[in-house]
């Protein structure tokens, strides 16, 4: 079955990943099961209650995203591989990985692994053969070039991590491309080789039941074949605090037409196997996100990351306020194709924590924004019980890419089960240092009043809510400044959601078929059931309330 044949279906039985939500887990600070401070995959297995036991008293995700887990020297901790087919012996080995697989889909919970296509790492066996001679059969694998007609590399393109984007082979005599670090050389999707040898990886796992992959920087795969230079951003100044990387607009390296051909070979891959998906990370205005779905026609990706909630990629985080999230949120619709399906996240391992964004108080309300707004939502593990950024001083960093002043440590740290030593992460010292021992699980397991507790109540409300799950969208235009509302409406259900960004109360005026709508969720635990009086909502400050009818 395509997804066109399942968008045609409508609601009526939607696949998993058509708004189910995805938990994002980056391996190493979940769960350690051996003590030795590095998580792995048999402890992932041991937390799956946690996630989806099948009862509310679970968080209830549909769907856990794997960031990379392969073999790798871990210079970019994974995302350079050099084994696209086997398990990093510090997450466990293929026999954990099935075992994985098999306990998720006993509990109806589908496992995603990240693919990384764009690069693979200097030590993959490919890429030793590349460098090994200008005649190897390998070499046309990798991008290697003369130097520029006048001596240096070959054009100005500049590394995601900083520093150009050319490293010089003294051996060969020749430079190779690097988009991020110098370990992680840019593999030629050019070549049919690499293609076809990228194409059976995918058909490795999923043959081995994985449900498809989140795909890393898809839309750098395929760059200029003229190779051209970037033109200059004339926005950026080495002063305005912003990284080397955007000092030129990445035009011929990045989102290339041709890109949309290897999103389409990787497409017709996931095709031949029932209910694969995959979400691309990539970048770009609405149109682009479009553009990756492959347009009207949806045979591209199946989910295109939208990152314009967390901002933070060049373009700085989007301001918490009211206006500029319903901005954005009605510009990604509007570019929507009919049944495309939005994947919206507020946080990853690339970014700032959410709490640390935009303080502790926006945590209930983003969590009801990015669990009521439609599509496939993304939660980055943490993020349900308010993880923040822990501090890192400079003896502790572990992250070479230092295109933030302490790269991305700080939203990588070990997730806190408890408030016991090793915060029930590990029993071993951990990798990272743990934060603020106040924020773990077991303190919000009970409480009805906690963060987690309201992840719950709006994940397991949502499954339940046929509008909420797969109805269309429309945001309301008279509400006052500080409040997003929105109105989610399928066949026989529909839901108002009101969020007040500010930290005094508000009222919204409620339309008369909304009037007598009783609140089905709200920030404010206790709230539920209550009906709206004298046809307005009333929100206290930072407060979100999603109304059933
Ligand atoms: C993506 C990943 C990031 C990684 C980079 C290079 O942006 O999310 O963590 O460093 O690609 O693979
Ligand atoms: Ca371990």
């Amino acid at each position: 079955m395509t997804d066109t044949d399942s968008a045609r279906r409508g609601d009526a039985a939607p696949l998993w990943w058509r708004g189910g939500v995805v938990y994002q887990i980056y391996p190493r600070s979940f769960q350690d099961s051996n003590g030795d401070g590095i998580g792995d995959l048999r402890g992932i297995l041991s937390r799956l209650d946690y996630l989806n036991d099948g009862s509310e008293r679970s968080l209830g995700i549909d769907a856990i995203w794997l960031s990379p887990t392969f073999p790798s020297p871990m210079k970019d901790f994974g995302y350079d591989v050099s084994d696209y087919r086997g398990v990093h012996p510090d997450f466990g080995d293929l026999a954990a990985m099935d075992d994985l697989i098999a306990a998720c889909h006993r509990r109806d919970i589908r496992l995603l692994l990240d693919f990384v296509p764009n690069h693979s790492s200097d030590q993959h066996p490919w890429f030793v053969e590349s460098r090994s001679g200008r005649h190897n059969p390998k070499r046309d694998w990798y991008y290697w070039r003369d130097p520029a007609p006048g001596g240096g590399p070959p054009n100005n393109w500049v590394s995601a991590f900083g520093g150009g984007a050319w490293q010089w082979d003294a051996a060969t005599g020749q430079y190779y491309l690097h988009s991020f670090l110098k370990e992680q050389p840019d593999l030629n999707w050019r070549n049919p080789e690499v293609v076809a040898a990228m194409h059976d990886t995918l058909r490795f796992w999923l043959r081995r039941g994985i449900d498809g992959f989140r795909i890393d920087v898809m839309g750098m795969v395929l760059k200029d074949p003229r190779m051209r230079d970037n033109p200059p951003n004339p926005e950026w100044g080495p002063d305005a605090g912003m990284p080397e990387r955007f000092s030129q607009i990445w035009l011929y390296n990045r989102n290339w037409p041709e890109v949309i051909d290897a999103v389409r070979g990787i497409r017709a891959v996931l095709d031949e196997f029932p209910e694969r998906m995959a979400v691309g990370e990539v970048f770009g205005p609405p149109e682009t996100l479009a553009w990756y779905l492959g347009g009207e026609a949806l045979d591209g990706l199946h989910l295109a990351f939208d990152f314009h909630l967390i901002g933070g990629y060049g373009t700085g985080h989007t301001p918490w306020n009211a206006a500029a999230f319903r901005e954005r949120v009605d510009a990604g619709q509007a570019a929507l194709p009919a049944g495309a399906v939005p994947a919206y996240v507020l946080g990853n391992h690339d970014q700032s924590r959410l709490v640390s964004r935009y303080g502790r108080e926006a945590a209930p309300p983003a969590a009801m924004l990015l669990l009521t707004l439609p599509g496939t939502p993304f939660v980055y593990y943490g993020e349900e019980i308010g993880m923040a950024d822990v501090p890192i001083d400079e003896a502790q960093a572990r992250d070479p890419a230092r295109h933030r002043a302490i790269g991305r440590d700080p939203e990588r740290t070990p997730m806190q089960w408890d408030a016991s030593a090793g915060a029930g992460f590990s029993s071993g010292p951990p990798w990272l240092p743990l934060g603020d021992p106040s924020v773990n699980v077991a303190a919000q397991t009970n409480g009805a009043g906690s963060l987690l507790s309201l992840y719950r109540r709006l994940i397991w409300l949502r499954k339940r809510s046929a509008a909420l799950r797969g109805g269309s969208y429309a945001s309301l235009a008279e509400t006052p400044a500080e409040v997003f509302a929105f109105v989610r409406e399928a066949a026989r259900q529909r839901a108002l959601v009101a969020i007040n960004f500010a930290g005094k109360p508000a009222a919204l005026r409620l339309s008369a078929d909304l009037a007598n709508a009783p609140i089905a969720c709200s920030t404010v635990a206790g709230r539920q059931g209550e009906y709206p009086a004298g046809g307005q909502l009333e929100l206290g400050p930072h407060e979100g309330c999603v109304l059933l009818t």
